[in-house]
């Protein structure tokens, strides 16, 4: 079902030593400095730059990647850092058939986008049963897409492969049941950010993050 999914994201791991900044993405680092530090999952963790920002702050995070390259260079990060192991876990999966039974104060799905055959609503609506009661879901998503960037566009069409969203087109995919949620951001955000040579643009992210209700 996903079998193209993983050569995919390795193979673009591999054409750079690094492809991410390497920093916490900033919505992260407003949002989790707010938060009294748990246990926390990172979605796509990528090259572990937030799961490497909780550690730091106090968070016991497990980071969940498809790409086993990410996740090496993750681990390698954190290890740099001197980050404990048991406070920044990393695993190779893929979370569109990932056997989760744990729950977790804070999940956090940043830029959890990808193209071909992938289930981001499944992914997301499953994720929602990881949280622990009490705990938030922070999703952060590309309301535009940097112009530099060519992973989003489709190799023969030049289309972006997924829809930008908002944070109604959000909270639609959610389906967060409000008897047991409470949504607490759903926003527009905009950052600053520079592409690989140099060039500076205005980007819009869409921030939702919502809490689950103690028990
Ligand atoms: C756009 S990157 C975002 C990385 C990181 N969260 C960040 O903000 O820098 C998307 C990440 O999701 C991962 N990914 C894509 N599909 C996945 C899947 N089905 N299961 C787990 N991870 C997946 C990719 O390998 C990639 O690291």
């Amino acid at each position: 079902m996903h079998e193209t999914a993983q050569p995919s994201w390795d193979d673009r791991y591999r054409e750079a030593q690094q492809i991410w900044s390497g920093k916490v993405n900033a919505v992260l680092a407003d949002v989790g400095s707010r938060l009294t530090p748990g246990t926390a999952l990172d979605l796509g963790s990528g090259e572990g730059a937030d799961v490497i920002w909780l550690a730091e702050h106090g968070w016991h995070v497990t980071g969940v990647d498809i790409s086993s390259v990410a996740v090496s260079r993750a681990v390698q990060a954190a290890r740099s850092m001197n980050i404990p192991a048991e406070l920044a876990r990393f695993t190779v999966a893929d979370l569109a058939q990932w056997n989760n039974e744990q729950t977790y104060d804070l999940v956090v799905s940043s830029f959890l986008h990808s193209q071909g055959d992938f289930d981001r609503p499944g992914i997301l609506r499953a994720a929602i049963n990881y949280v622990a009661d009490g705990g938030h879901l922070l999703v952060v998503s590309h309301a535009t897409f940097p112009p530099w960037s060519q992973a989003h566009r489709d190799p023969e069409t030049a289309e972006h492969h997924h829809d930008a969203t908002t944070p109604e087109s959000e909270l639609e995919l959610l389906q967060l049941d409000p008897s047991s949620w409470n949504v607490e951001i759903a926003v527009f955000r905009s950052r600053e950010a520079t592409g690989p040579a140099g060039e500076v643009a205005t980007l819009q992210d869409t921030v939702v993050l919502a809490r689950k209700t103690p028990s």
